[in-house]
Order: C-alpha cells, then structure tokens, then sequence
C-alpha cells in the first residue's frame, strides 16, 4: 500500500463519517421553505400547510419565506445557490417546468441544480370572476368573452405559473384574446378580484373557492370536465361544450443539489408522514386540493412528474409562441 493510497482513504473515510454525524444531528436548527409566489396565494396556503406539518415530524421550526417575482424563478434561484445543506428547500409546482421553456436565461437548471424529496399536492382549478361581472352563468360567461375580447381583463401569476396556463388554456378553447394583467402571485391577483379591478382569474381552488364561499368573488365553471364537490352548483367547463380544456396543478418539495442522502431520506419521511397526516388532508380537501399519497411523495414519483411537465407544458407554451424574456 502507498502512502498515497492510505492518505487518499483516509481523507474519504474522514469525509463519509462527517456526512454521518451531520446527518445523525439534522435537523438542529429552523429550516427555511421557500414558496416563489407572493403570500396570500395557493402557493403560500399550501406551503404553510406542509411547513407546519412537517416541522412537528422533524423537530425543528420550519420559516416561510415568500421569494417572489418573475414567474418563481428568483426564489427558485435563490434554493439552487443555498448551501445543500436540507436547511432550505423550495416548495413549487408546473413553473419549476414551464420556465426551463420560457426564460432564455434562466441562472438554474430545474433538473440538474435540485435533489426531489416527493410531491405534495395536486389540485384543480376554478374561472372566477369580480362579483359585479356583468355575466351570471357559465354561458353568458362564454358570451361576453367572445363579444368583449381584449377589453375583458384576465389576472395571472406570470408568464408560465398555473394562472397563466389555466387562462391561456381558456382563451384558446373558445378562440378568444383577453387582456392580460400579470402579478407575482394570485394572492395580489385575488385582492384586485375582489376589489373589482379585474375582471377574470383562473386560480387554483386552494385560493378560489374560499372566497367563493364567502361571496367576495363569482365561481363560473371548474376548469375540467367535473365538478367541484365542495361548489357542486358550479358547472365544468366541458358543460359548455368546451372540449379539451383540463387543468390539474400538483406542488413538490426540492432541496438543493449535493444535499446528502441520508438527511433527503429524513426530509422525504417528514412528507410522507405530512401527507398521511389527517389534519392535513381534511384541511386541503376543504379548499379542494388532495394531499397525494405517500407512495407520491418520494424522489422517483417527483422526478417523473418534473420530467412530464417539460416534456408536455413546456412545449405547449412555446408553440402558444408566449416567451417571458
Ligand atoms: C400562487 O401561489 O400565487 C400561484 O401558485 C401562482 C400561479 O401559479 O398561478
């Protein structure tokens, strides 16, 4: 044996056991999840949810920080710079995929700069309007779009976020150009709803049906071919006659490349237990979202779920010829 070679194994040997103290003590700290969309959104509902569920299975507080801006690229940047540690993560959904398409560039790679921990959620969308819209029910919704075009003003999240895509989905359906109002988030999009600012947002239950049911804003269809159970008496938009318009938006949890294995495998546990936690699953099924199973919420299943949404969303934007830069 050379001195070099000894040298050499000694030094990983010295590595792999201070990986495993350090894993051993994880988490001894706050922790910090980043949501890249202003609070007050689906985004930051559904973050604070699982923030408060998983830092009781780890044992340590779990800090929100609302990074928002450019469509969540910039509190995306900012998980892909942080030390990969497991100390901050990054909670996001499709714009994780569709900005790969929109952003010429963009400072990370969605695939190559994280490590999955699992998914979370998945969800669907609901076309609300302000209460003073001048339609009262689905039809008369579709009519006005068509006879009023860009006059009628569509409120999203930013070029690529679900809103936008939910919106974009709706105007090429029924062939129609709204005017597009983009904010860094629909928590501010939602306020300007319910404030008559603008007229029209497709957002993600989690943010919709709460003021639905309080009547601060009008529901004027699901954004598929069903249902809600929680606003049964809002039809889908398939009722009228709007074929091939289905959105369904489904949050993941990322860390920053290089975290080692064995605190990802904490972290990914902390999730399985939060989706199997009662109190949140009652707690997202009220706003329509279902927290996905714990088979869902491993590496493998978010992994495959990010390479879908490049493969199909992605695309679809850029054929829509929509760019952000
Ligand atoms: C948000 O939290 O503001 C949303 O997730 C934005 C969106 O993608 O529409």
């Amino acid at each position: 044996m050379t001195h070099r070679f000894i040298r050499t194994a000694g030094a990983l040997l010295l590595a792999v056991s201070a990986v495993q103290s350090f894993a051993q003590d994880f988490p001894n700290r706050a922790l910090t999840m980043v949501m890249p969309y202003a609070a007050g959104g689906p985004g930051d509902t559904i973050t604070r949810v699982f923030a408060g569920a998983m830092q009781k299975h780890l044992g340590q507080q779990i800090v929100v920080d609302n990074t928002a801006g450019a469509s969540g690229s910039i509190g995306t940047a900012k998980v892909a710079r942080a030390k990969p540690d497991g100390y901050t993560l990054l909670m996001i959904h499709v714009s994780h995929a569709t900005n790969t398409a929109m952003y010429k560039s963009l400072p990370y790679h969605p695939v190559d700069d994280f490590e999955p921990i699992g998914r979370a959620t998945s969800g669907p969308m609901l076309i609300a309007t302000r209460n003073d819209f001048p339609a009262k029910n689905l039809q008369e919704f579709v009519d006005h779009l068509k006879a009023n075009g860009p006059k009628v003003s569509l409120a999203h999240a930013g070029v690529g976020s679900a809103s936008h895509l939910c919106g974009l989905m709706m105007m090429n359906a029924l062939n129609v150009k709204l005017n597009e109002i983009p904010y860094k988030g629909t928590g501010p999009a939602l306020t300007d709803l319910m404030g008559g600012q603008v007229d029209v947002l497709c957002d993600q239950t989690s943010g919709t049906v709460p003021p639905v049911k309080t009547g601060k804003i009008k529901a004027m269809a699901s954004a598929g071919k069903t249902r809600l159970p929680q606003l049964p008496d809002v039809p889908a938009i398939s009722e009228a006659g709007v074929e091939g318009f289905e959105i369904n938006i489904s949050f993941g949890l990322y860390a920053p490349k290089g975290t080692p294995k064995p605190v990802l495998e904490k972290l990914t546990s902390a999730l399985q237990k939060s989706v199997t936690d009662p109190d949140v699953r009652q707690r997202l099924e009220a706003m329509g979202i279902s927290a996905v199973s714990a088979d869902l919420a491993r590496p493998e299943a978010l992994r495959a779920h990010l390479k879908n949404e490049i493969d199909t969303l992605g695309g679809l934007l850029v054929k829509a010829g929509v760019k952000a830069n």
